[in-house]
């Protein structure tokens, strides 16, 4: 069954009917061949749905990006909410800048996912918006971009911070919507000072976000071979601009859990996902604690962060014979697994 975003899209599939549309990060995989013989191209941020939508259509069609390239010009598109408001932000600026003049640029969402107070952010490219539609706890909203728009450079949006942990000092760089844009989260704080000295070995910082876990091994251990992986592609854009600004050579992998990593990791370090969207979600979690015997070395272990209340110790005991809890605070808890089963 297709999300309550598309189903809206659904209802007005008419609109789709004339000129040529964008889609910016779906929700559903199969969302164009509901909406009929249209015009379509869609944008993804997320490599999951990206990879499964592949399957459902002309290939051609999806592009995974961290931006879209603004040399393709659309009639029309249609921007799914995402949670983080600047990322929102960003996309309009990055989608005005691919739409002809008087092009439609149309915002879909949740009512608890704040739709209605993100129409404002298309004030700056649109004079006016109007409602197309509510239905299902979800608005459809839009307007025309009859406004200048200003040349789109991803650039221009980073932020870099220097993060200063564990006796290193280093830059990083984010974006709006990759984890706690900006500031160094306090969990990933609490590992890296208690990171357990890594001399060599392929490391692997999974769900890397801006890259600040895998800057730091890199940096703290030189003769270790570091991989980076995350599911966003604004993640995987930032840790290679982190690992530019620090001048580390490293490799950095879209993939949806371990679905696109190889081979095996002496060590793996990680501050894991439990989010899908707006919703708390252990799955991913638990898959990737589920298949780390495939990719950690007999010899290697696995250290992870993670929030006290999620009881992540019963799962890490049944993949290792032996779980450490390094360190605890009032809020996270630190593990160091070793012997994978
Ligand atoms: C808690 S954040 C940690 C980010 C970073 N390592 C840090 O410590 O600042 C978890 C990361 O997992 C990524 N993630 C979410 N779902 C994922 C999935 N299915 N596969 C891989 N990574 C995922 C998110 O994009 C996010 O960057």
């Amino acid at each position: 069954m297709l999300s309550a975003p598309s189903q809206v899209l659904v209802r007005n599939k008419d609109i789709f009917t004339t000129g040529k549309w964008l889609l910016v990060n779906p929700t559903d995989t199969h969302i164009t061949s509901s909406l009929g013989q249209a015009d379509i191209s869609v944008f993804h941020q997320y490599f999951d749905i990206y990879q499964q939508s592949q399957s459902h259509g002309n290939t051609q069609q999806h592009t995974f990006a961290a931006a879209y390239p603004t040399d393709n010009k659309f009639d029309g598109a249609v921007i799914y909410v995402p949670k983080s408001k600047d990322q929102l932000k960003m996309l309009i600026a990055n989608i005005a800048a691919c739409l002809n003049k008087n092009g439609s640029l149309l915002l879909v969402g949740e009512n608890k996912g704040g739709i209605k107070s993100a129409v404002k952010l298309l004030d700056p490219v649109s004079s006016q918006t109007n409602k197309i539609d509510s239905a299902r706890h979800c608005a459809l909203f839009g307007g025309q971009v009859d406004k200048d728009v200003k040349a789109f450079d991803i650039a221009k949006w980073h932020k870099e911070l220097t993060v200063a942990v564990a006796g290193l000092s280093y830059k990083v760089c984010s974006l709006p919507g990759v984890f706690n844009h900006g500031s160094l989260d306090l969990g990933t704080q609490l590992l890296l000072e208690n990171l357990p000295d890594i001399k060599f070995g392929r490391v692997l910082d999974f769900g890397c976000g801006a890259g600040v876990i895998g800057c730091f091994v890199g940096l703290k251990s030189p003769d270790s071979k570091i991989v980076m992986s995350d599911v966003s592609a604004l993640a995987v854009y930032c840790s290679q601009q982190s690992a530019k600004l620090n001048g580390l050579d490293v490799e950095v992998l879209a993939s949806n859990g371990l679905a696109n990593v190889t081979g095996k990791f002496s060590t793996i370090v990680t501050n894991p996902p439990f989010h899908t969207g707006i919703q708390t979600d252990y799955s991913v979690t638990e898959g990737f604690i589920g298949q780390l015997n495939k990719f950690i070395a007999p010899s290697g272990n696995l250290v992870l962060v993670a929030n006290k209340f999620l009881r992540y110790s019963e799962l890490l005991e049944k993949r290792f014979n032996v779980v450490t809890l390094l360190k605890q605070t009032t809020k996270f808890s630190l593990y160091q697994c070793n012997r994978v089963k």
